[in-house]
């Protein structure tokens, strides 16, 4: 791969370990995968912030990182709500590992917003056509396929080490050859809400890492194209998918001729009841729509079971309101984290979510049984004594 002089420089150490090891990172990657150079990026999202993920070694090597990030950059969900950590039972010592993290990651620059949805707080992150370096999956499927910006699946040290160099390697989704739609999928089912999960979750499946174009009968909204890929990247490893008629690349490219058709009854079919002991929303984050319509299906009743949402800090700051009256409910609301990266949720035994994603996760990340329900059944569920 072809480096100009200024990066020739910092290969051979000439800005010191921590720009060295990351341009050697972004090489390896742009070597193993053919990339001819390095492309700027306009931001950076970074995994690797929770410590039930990272642990003791993760940490160890964020703090030894010496510099500045040459752009905006932010974090990925972390192990706790920042603030409230003790609500949700997080023991001092993970509460100070946890801090150590934030505090290292901020040392080198990056803004300590804890979120999957960098979309929704700030609107300069990446734009159609722009280049960056994101590395939470539903993040990364949001910006390929919603905004139509250009990321790989970076991991946490791929995406920390674009951050500090500005540039990430050409290869990849960041080229029109990668983007073309490999795989037609026709959805014969009217999709409302929680069915784009739903759907996300039978599609991952079958569709491992291709492109997907979706011919849908109902035009979905940007929570549930969220949804939708989220789920995808979850039960599969889909970073770009295509919706006609709505999604801005999707009349780019030709029809592809493997053609997938799923019916309502598949869809149905994610979903199923049960006794949960904790009930979960926020799978990516919820935003200030979702969260107004979980106001709305409350209606000002009290919740008699343990509910989560989990959302950023900055929709939590922006929307006190909200907030207030969810809390009035008995909804506990939790900022900089979520029901499946904190270890927080692994007391609980049975978690009903609306989320595809989510649904994916919890048997094995947090090793409790998940049902997927729609958001009004979950809403109804945390009703039940
Ligand atoms: Fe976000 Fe956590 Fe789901 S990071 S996408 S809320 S698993």
């Amino acid at each position: 791969m072809y480096l100009n002089p200024e990066e020739e420089k910092i290969f051979n150490g000439e800005r010191g370990p921590t720009f060295q090891k990351a341009i050697e990172i972004l090489t390896a990657l742009g070597d193993i995968y053919g990339a001819d150079r390095l492309i700027p990026i306009k931001s950076a999202q970074i995994a690797g912030v929770s410590y039930k993920t990272i642990g003791e070694a993760g940490l160890e090597w964020i703090s030894d990182l010496k510099g500045k990030v040459a752009v905006p950059s932010i974090l990925n969900p972390a192990g706790m709500d920042m603030e409230c950590w003790k609500e949700m039972g997080i023991s001092q010592d993970f509460a100070d590992k946890q801090e150590k993290i934030i505090r290292a990651y901020e040392a080198l620059g990056v803004r300590t917003e804890c979120s999957c949805t960098p979309y929704n707080i700030f609107d300069n992150l990446a734009g159609f056509g722009d280049h960056v370096a994101w590395s939470e999956s539903s993040a990364i499927s949001y910006a390929n396929s919603v905004i139509g910006a250009r990321t790989n699946r970076e991991g946490g040290p791929s995406a920390l080490s674009a951050a500090l160099i500005g540039k990430t390697a050409n290869y990849g989704f960041h080229l029109d050859e990668n983007r073309e739609p490999t795989i037609l999928i026709k959805v014969e089912a009217e999709l409302h809400d929680s069915d784009y999960g739903a759907l996300g979750y039978i599609v991952g499946e079958m569709a491992g890492d291709r492109v997907p174009l979706f011919k849908l009968s109902s035009i979905p909204a940007k929570d549930e194209l969220k949804s939708l890929g989220a789920a995808m990247a979850a039960s599969g490893a889909v970073a770009l998918y295509h919706v006609l008629g709505v999604t801005p690349e999707a009349g780019k490219y030709e029809i592809p001729a493997e053609t997938l058709t799923i019916e309502e009854k598949q869809i149905k079919d994610v979903y199923s009841s049960g006794e949960p002991d904790l009930i979960a929303f926020g799978c990516p984050h919820s935003s200030v729509g979702e969260l107004r319509k979980l106001v709305r299906l409350l209606n000002g009743k009290k919740v008699k079971k343990e509910v989560w949402i989990c959302t950023s800090r900055a929709i939590k700051n922006r929307h006190p309101e909200l907030i207030r009256k969810l809390e009035k409910s008995g909804v506990k609301v939790f900022c900089d984290t979520c029901m499946v990266v904190s270890p927080a949720s692994e007391r609980f035994t049975c978690m009903m979510v609306n989320s595809g994603k989510a649904h994916k996760y919890v048997p094995n990340l947090c090793g409790v049984k998940s049902i997927m329900a729609t958001t009004e059944e979950c809403v109804s569920a945390a009703m039940m004594g």
